[in-house]
């Protein structure tokens, strides 16, 4: 395998025959009635903020409440050193309900010598995830990668049992606070036979049915998945899963879930991936999309990026049609964070925020394939985009202004903020991003959802301000508290373009 197998689109091959939707899993009901009691205690923690006019719909702006409302969550991976970054996890806590540790649950750190285990960084993020109202998918408890040499080195007679004790070890002592288990990762070839890896090569196929009996004693509660890449649509893999899942469950052996990793390349969403996922969910087991990024050959044009909002909103369609997929799972906050760049020269931007943590096409996309309204003008193409009158700037230089008021005192302020459009064609849904001095954090906004609350953020409108004609002005506001320092932002950019002050 290499890093370049991931996303690979592959030819369909001979398909066996694709079991329908049997229609709603039964499990899928209940998930929901659960995930939804839960929903207004998440709410009620999130950074993002919504206005104080109490619109309708407001509050259902962030990925993770839309999502919840669906009855589906929306995760992201997080890595231990991504928690101290404020503006990273600003962005993290108000728009997603699930976390999956980027690394800080792998062999290669929980069991880094053979029965001596380091617990630390996955407990980091458990922490962070139940201090922010979220849960954790664990990821992983087996994978032939990021795996210490001792083990790959053992005698093979002596393989079975370090799997035992790794996963029950580290099963046990996440015990009740991960909602998932990703017991066995990656266990497959492209071809549909099994990766020959330490495990496959000590105990056979049944190490599969080993780690996850094993996983179900440790922690009964866990919903138990199989995870891989290139399973998303139909094809010689997902086929292999697919026989798996449909043995396991014959022999009665605990399974959960399939988790379906989704690293695409840009405009390679399978189109067959709703069927894919409910000829598993017809098996009995939840699907989840794990892992989503969509990579794009660098630089990433205007045309790309509105490729990846719909490859976004396919990907979330798909899991929203089908009973008992459970949620998208982003692998990273931001372009940023992803591990894309380091690993497939010359890709990237392949998330749904960018280097700054703003929101690019594909983040509006998932907000309104939620059903959330659209927060900002979905770019379009360079190609139409000077033959679409009402779409917002598109580049020209002064089309906006802003002036901005600040009130003050000792701890707080708030600030008024008046955007016009000088441009000529109307603004059909605007979002005004500025940078906050240090020290400030919004606890308040008004006529606009503000997020993240401090560092570089971004004011959208909400529906019924969201449309600009030449000339128009619409004004926001917010409250923030300051730690001395209560100086008005420097510059203001509308839908990416920098405003004249005034
Ligand atoms: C990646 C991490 O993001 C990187 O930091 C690490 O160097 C390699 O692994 N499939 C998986 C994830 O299941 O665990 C991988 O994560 C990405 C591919």
């Amino acid at each position: 395998m290499t890093a370049h197998d991931y996303g690979r689109r592959r030819s369909s091959g001979a398909i066996p025959p694709t079991p329908h939707d049997p229609g709603p899993h039964p499990s899928r009901t209940l998930f929901r009635r659960g995930l939804l009691g839960a929903a207004a205690a998440v709410a009620a923690g999130a950074l993002l903020l919504t206005g104080m006019g109490g619109q309708a719909g407001a509050a259902g702006t962030s990925l993770k409440s839309l999502a919840e409302a669906k009855g589906i969550y929306f995760g992201t991976a997080l890595t231990q050193s991504n928690l101290s970054n404020s503006t990273l996890t600003a962005v993290a806590s108000s728009q997603f309900d699930m976390v999956t540790p980027g690394n800080e649950m792998k062999w290669d750190t929980t069991e880094p010598s053979n029965g001596s285990y380091n617990f630390g960084p996955g407990d980091a993020i458990v922490s962070y995830a139940k201090a922010n109202g979220m849960r954790v998918r664990g990821h992983n408890l087996v994978w032939h990668s990021q795996l210490p040499s001792w083990v790959s080195s053992l005698p093979t007679s002596q393989v079975q049992g370090a799997m035992e004790a790794h996963i029950t070890t580290e099963a046990t002592h996440y015990k009740g606070q991960v909602y998932s288990w990703d017991v066995v990762n990656e266990p497959f070839n492209e071809d549909g036979t099994l990766r020959a890896d330490a495990f496959y090569n000590a105990m056979g196929s049944g190490y599969i049915a080993d780690a996850l009996r094993t996983a179900h004693a440790a922690d009964p509660a866990a919903k138990l998945y199989l995870n891989d890449y290139n399973i998303e649509g139909e094809n010689a893999k997902s086929d292999a899963m697919y026989n798996l899942v449909a043995s396991l469950k014959s022999q009665g052996v605990p399974i959960d879930g399939v988790g379906l990793e989704s690293h695409f390349i840009l405009g390679q969403v399978p189109s067959t991936m709703k069927a894919n996922m409910q000829r598993f969910t017809a098996l009995g087991v939840n699907v989840a999309v794990t892992e989503l990024d969509d990579r794009i050959a660098l630089p990433a044009s205007t045309a790309n990026l509105a490729q990846q909002a719909s490859d976004y909103a396919a990907v979330i369609n798909d899991c929203l049609g089908v009973s008992g997929c459970v949620g998208v799972s982003q692998w990273g906050v931001g372009d940023a964070d992803s591990w894309i760049p380091g690993t497939f020269s010359g890709y990237g931007a392949a998330t749904m925020y960018d280097n700054n943590y703003q929101p690019k096409p594909a983040y509006n996309a998932s907000v309104t394939a939620l059903g959330g309204s659209t927060a900002t003008a979905t770019p379009t193409p360079s190609a139409s985009a000077s033959a679409s009158p009402t779409t917002g700037p598109t580049g020209a230089a002064g089309s906006c202004k802003v002036a901005d008021t600040v009130n003050a005192w000792n701890t707080g302020l708030t600030e008024n903020i008046t955007i016009t459009n000088t441009g000529s064609s109307t603004v059909n849904g605007w979002s005004l991003a500025f940078t906050l001095a240090p020290g400030q954090t919004v606890t308040s906004a008004w006529n606009a959802t503000v997020s993240p609350s401090s560092g570089t953020v971004t004011a959208t409108n909400l529906s019924y301000n969201g449309t600009l004609a030449p000339g128009g002005t619409t004004q926001i506001g917010f409250q923030a508290t300051h730690t001395g320092n209560a100086a008005a932002p420097a510059s203001f950019a509308l839908n990416g373009v920098s405003c004249s002050a005034g």
